[in-house]
């Protein structure tokens, strides 16, 4: 059982309420900072999303849940006796007041800024009418040195380990603002064997906790020798401390400074960045209040400039007293810095991964191989001129992209009796999604089928280069029982020749300088046609010979050729251009609402053999 003037030890586990992983992140590091043995997370509330959130604990990454509501969390959790309410401010009562209920929470920072007086007044009742504490709202919320950190209180990581946060000293600290607590946190470390507890009671005229709720915790526990407080202009909550310590509830050294004392030289009425920081009457200036406490035997420094001094000077007198044996140092573990982070302030650098060379997204426009795509529009380089920016990364000339774009759509479809439009129908028909349809039929280009580009610039370039007569080149094939690619087609021949390939071929005669290639497969064809009208030069074996005389012409080396072909690039075109149909037939399908396809069965020729003989 904790002691009732302990809000947080090193054993403490808290819910964060919101989506507030870098505050998470910050209470882990801080707990490893600290060699806490355990995580003080134990979830995130996060209504919207269960889950769970990748966060690190050191180097190595752990899981924190995510729990979509407080309830369920603290029955899943009972140890966990804190909640950071980091809720907004519309929420902050509802969340803050839900929690209160919960018999398992103990302790609430609430941190919402601008939650109206009327509920934070009622917040604080129900807390102090359940026994259980609130800090803030308003606040980062506090630290308890070697222990525990709410949230994002104590700043950065660098100041936490100045301020020497990460091992407890004998200091109790109460303050009403969390940016000015973290300049103290350094004060205390300078001037005294360091922090035991750090507490910012939040700027909002009515606290769920007051400074002297805290004073008197620090007062009952054996750990804290000396008090330390920053009052604030505005409100006449000090006077309780002046109180305190006059009726003798207060008898452990207390240094404390109300700031503000500046406001009296401004311009009348003068509201500071606190809801309640503004004196209505003469009591709440802070010369007031610095006045009665340093009656009350409170040690009050002349100015902010001597605080340091003051509270130096007394830790001395109770270390040469005896009363503080100054806590011995650690040497905290390093906390590893984020990647990012490191790598903002130039200290890692890494290999990347991958490099690209076609297409850079990080301008305002986007570039395809450098030429900016509003410049690929208005300069009307069309779908030829982006394929040989994004294959080839070549400007190619206007004809040569009317030619790729000729490929495209010349090949675009050939009916529905073809393999791809075959598979793409089938597909569709038993209820496949347009991606999948597309890709069942995309999957049949191969060999037989549409694939033959690649395969005939590579057979055809090898009787070239080679220097094999047409005949030689087909004797040779034949003796390597290869089929030669390109050649051949089911339904067209000498008699009824494809429009497709003669469409091309003028096209090349016209606009390209040389065709060698193409003129070589015609050879070829004459040939193997002489067996049979259907070998044809194909549409595949055409688009093929003809990309190499292109590609040639455009000055692509040989070696580049032969890299485009390892790579079987040419068959791009086919599967390209094949797309425009294969989505054309999936919709068609779609859209004509056509039942599951089923094949007759007198078109398949059943050969099972009766049930085969047990093996083993
Ligand atoms: N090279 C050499 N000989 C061939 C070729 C060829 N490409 N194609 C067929 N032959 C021969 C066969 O060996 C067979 O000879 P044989 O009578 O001495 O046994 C004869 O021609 C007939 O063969 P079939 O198998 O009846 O030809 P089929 O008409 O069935 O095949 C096909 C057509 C698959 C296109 C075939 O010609 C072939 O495999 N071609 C090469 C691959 C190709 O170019 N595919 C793309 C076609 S176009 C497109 O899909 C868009
Ligand atoms: C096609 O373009 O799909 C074809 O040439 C294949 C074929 O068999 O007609």
């Amino acid at each position: 059982m904790r002691n009732d003037y302990e809000l947080f030890t090193a054993d403490t586990k808290a819910f964060i309420y919101g989506e507030q992983l870098r505050a998470a992140q910050r209470m882990l590091d801080f707990d490893y900072l600290c060699r806490r043995a355990e995580p003080s997370v134990a979830a995130l509330i996060t209504p919207e999303r269960g889950g769970f959130e990748k966060l690190f604990w050191g180097t190595k990454e752990i899981r924190i849940p995510r729990m979509t509501s407080l309830a369920e969390a603290a029955a899943l959790f009972p140890e966990a006796d804190v909640l950071v309410n980091f809720a907004s401010q519309r929420s902050a009562y509802d969340v803050t007041v839900q929690a209160l209920d919960i018999p398992t929470i103990r302790t609430i920072a609430v941190i919402a800024e601008g939650i109206p007086e009327r509920q934070s007044r009622r917040m604080a009742a129900l807390a102090r009418a359940k026994g259980k504490w609130i800090i803030g709202p308003a606040t980062v919320g506090g630290v308890k040195a070697g222990c525990f950190k709410i949230g994002n209180a104590a700043g950065t990581m660098e100041n936490i380990r100045e301020a020497k946060l990460y091992r407890p000293g004998s200091v109790g600290f109460v303050s009403v603002s969390g940016g000015l607590s973290n300049e103290a946190y350094n004060i205390v470390a300078r001037a005294t064997d360091g922090l035991n507890e750090g507490i910012a009671i939040g700027g909002d005229a009515y606290p769920g906790s007051t400074l002297l709720d805290h004073l008197l915790r620090f007062e009952r526990n054996p750990a804290i020798k000396l008090l330390v407080c920053l009052g604030e202009v505005g409100g006449t909550k000090e006077y309780e401390i002046a109180e305190a310590v006059k009726a003798g509830r207060i008898t452990k050294p207390l240094v404390m400074w109300v700031t503000g004392t500046c406001a009296k030289v401004l311009p009348g009425q003068v509201q500071f960045g606190h809801a309640g920081a503004r004196a209505d009457t003469a009591a709440e200036t802070a010369d007031a209040k610095n006045a009665a406490l340093r009656e009350a035997g409170v040690i009050v420094p002349h100015s902010f400039d001597d605080y340091g001094l003051m509270i130096e000077e007394t830790y001395e007198r109770l270390v040469a007293e005896g009363v503080i044996v100054p806590a011995p140092e650690v040497t905290p573990p390093t906390i590893p810095l984020d990647y990012a982070q490191a790598r903002a302030e130039g200290l890692v650098r890494r290999p990347t991964h991958f490099i690209s060379t076609i297409c850079d997204e990080r301008g305002d426009v986007h570039n395809y191989c450098g030429v900016p795509i509003d410049r690929v529009i208005e300069e009307e380089y069309g779908i030829g001129g982006v394929i040989g920016l994004l294959w080839f990364k070549k400007d190619i000339p206007p004809y040569a992209r009317e030619f790729i774009e000729m490929v495209i759509q010349v090949i675009a479809d050939h009916g529905p009796a073809v393999s791809g439009a075959h598979n793409t129908i089938v597909a569709a028909r038993a209820g496949k999604d347009l991606i999948s349809s597309l890709v069942s039929g995309i999957l049949t280009i191969g060999p037989r089928f549409g694939g033959a580009v690649n395969g005939a610039a590579d057979h055809f370039l090898y009787g070239l280069r080679n220097k094999l007569a047409p005949r030689e080149f087909v004797d040779e094939m034949k003796r390597r029982n290869v089929r030669i690619q390109g050649i051949g087609h089911r339904l067209h021949s000498l008699e009824n020749p494809d429009a497709r390939v003669e469409l091309m071929k003028a096209f090349a005669r016209e606009h390209f300088r040389a065709t060698p290639l193409l003129d070589y497969a015609l050879a070829v064809e004459a040939v193997t046609t002489q067996k049979k009208g259907n070998l044809i030069l194909n549409v595949d074996g055409c688009i093929g010979v003809l990309l190499v005389d292109l590609l040639t012409e455009l000055k692509f080396t040989d070696a580049e050729i032969d890299e485009m072909i390892r790579a079987g690039l040419f068959n791009a075109f086919f599967v390209l251009g094949r797309s425009i149909g294969l989505i054309g037939h999936y919709f068609d399908q779609v859209r004509l609402e056509q039942d599951l396809y089923r094949h007759p069965l007198d078109d398949i020729l059943y050969d099972v053999p009766p049930a085969p003989e047990k093996v083993g």
